[in-house]
């Protein structure tokens, strides 16, 4: 059992977080998001019940569990609100559960129009992203102008700074977007009618999280998109707004980098991306499409249908390094069964010449050709399968081989969307008395 658990996407997300942070939420007192917003699709399914959250952390469905949100999350009140009458309507109950940092920036409507605006201006080159005002949201907080929840709370000020900021924003909208200016007293009306609502939820994260620590509390924290999202060290300008790494669990929720004592990279089989940008092991191809059927591969927030290939070890050593994994968790195995062959790309040839690492240029990473390695597939199911030794050969050397070429353990392998559908091969993560090796 690890104090302090970070788990991360370590591709363009969706690889199955929000599973696998609800099944380790067992072990652990508090759940944190730490970055994001409701960009995020996180997708829990117990006993074959689904929910699906975006701004909520995703231990909200263990009653005993306290969720926090950090300062590094970008918050919409409307989703918000909206994501909890949903988890009301379910029958959850958050009262007393759910922290907000009071430090989170706000998401107004006009960062969803700026977005959008964006999107389409950009035409063919346009990013692909959520349409949820995360980008202009982020913007506004590094230049200083964004408004944050508590600022909310006191009328006079936000009126003052409200209006200071649609004035800037809305000549963006009308000059360079050539947009409709948003009107001001209906945006003012409805965070002032929304933070009634709220207003309890806000806290002070990083000394809730000084004093969990201080009394010997299990936290963990949940990432959100992937290393190959993030705005630095991933596929730049087709990027979501933040840092998506293991070290923005301590920018984003207000605890030092010493604190963290494990992080758990989530790796997908195969690999998706939703949105535009490079993507070297895309397969358009009947394969591609197979991966996309068999696994169900469409945005759990947008619905969009997400792009498919093989996996990609040299984008995925890299994302092990850009976030101290330390072990591994491999999510939708199941989705391989039946395929012949299987492959995984273990270098990229650029202009001829082989390279170990991805470049950091797009484009040339666009013109990055796959090397494979190929690897015999297995005609048996795996899906459901909790024990190790109960896999296919074929499936164990596929997971053998990504271990030892990333160098990295395999600490869980999941083999269906259900919390219960989940190989533990690593005694540390043993939920419910199960080691299952
Ligand atoms: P997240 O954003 O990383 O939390 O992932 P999403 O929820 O957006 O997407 C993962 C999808 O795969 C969801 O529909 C999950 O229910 C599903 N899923 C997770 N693990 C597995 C698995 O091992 N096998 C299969 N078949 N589906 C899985
Ligand atoms: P989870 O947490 C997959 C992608 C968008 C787009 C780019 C920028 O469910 O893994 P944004 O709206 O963030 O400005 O869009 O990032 N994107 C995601 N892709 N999973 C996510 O979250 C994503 N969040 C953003 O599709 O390409
Ligand atoms: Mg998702």
């Amino acid at each position: 059992m690890h104090n302090k658990l970070v788990i991360v996407g370590t591709q363009w997300g969706d690889e199955g977080k929000g599973k696998i942070v609800d099944l380790l939420t067992e072990q652990y007192d508090t759940v944190v998001r730490f970055q994001g917003g409701h960009n995020a699709g996180h997708t829990l399914v117990i006993n074959g019940e689904k929910t699906v959250l975006h701004l909520i952390p995703s231990g909200i469905l263990r009653p005993q569990v306290q969720c926090l949100i950090g300062n590094g999350v970008v918050v919409s009140l409307s989703a918000l609100l909206e994501e909890l009458d949903t988890l009301h309507q379910q029958g959850i109950e958050t009262a007393g559960r759910l922290h907000i940092s009071s430090a989170c920036s706000v998401i107004f409507p006009y960062h969803i129009a700026l977005d959008q605006a964006r999107e389409n201006a950009l035409g063919k080159q346009a990013i692909g992203t959520t349409g949820r005002g995360i980008g202009p949201c982020y913007e506004d907080k590094v230049a200083r102008r964004g408004i944050r929840l508590h600022e909310i709370l006191d009328e006079a000020h936000f009126s003052q700074r409200l209006r200071e900021v649609m004035d800037y924003q809305n000549a963006i909208l009308q000059h360079c977007y050539h947009q409709q200016p948003l009107e001001y007293q209906p945006v003012l009306d409805e965070a002032l009618g929304q933070i009634e609502r709220l207003q309890p939820l806000l806290t002070d994260v990083p000394s809730r999280l000084h004093h969990l620590s201080q009394n010997g509390q299990r936290i963990l924290f949940e990432g959100a998109q992937g290393a190959l999202l993030d705005v630095d060290h991933g596929t730049y300008p087709y990027v979501t707004s933040s840092n998506t790494l293991a070290g923005s669990a301590a920018n984003g929720s207000g605890v030092g980098p010493c604190a963290i004592d494990y992080v758990l990279g989530i790796v997908k089989a195969y690999t998706t991306r939703v949105g535009s940008g490079p993507f070297p092991t895309e397969l358009n191809d009947a394969v591609g499409q197979h991966l996309g059927v068999q696994g169900h591969e469409f945005g759990a927030t947008t619905g969009r249908k997400r792009r498919c290939g093989w996996l990609d070890l040299v984008a995925l050593k890299r994302s092990l390094q850009l976030n101290s994994v330390t072990g591994l968790c491999i999510t939708k195995l199941d989705v391989l069964d039946g395929l012949e062959t299987l492959k995984l790309c273990v270098g990229y040839r650029l202009n001829g010449e082989r390279i170990a690492t991805p470049p950091i240029d797009g484009q040339q990473l666009a013109a990055c050709v796959p090397e494979y390695m190929e690897l015999p597939g297995w005609q048996t199911t795996t899906a459901g399968i909790t024990h190790y030794a109960a896999l296919p050969s074929a499936a164990r050397d596929y997971l053998e081989q990504i271990a030892t070429l990333c160098d990295t353990p395999i600490a869980i392998v999941s083999t269906g969307p259900d919390r219960a559908e989940t190989i533990i091969n690593d005694v540390a993560f043993s939920v419910s008395g199960a080691l299952s090796t």
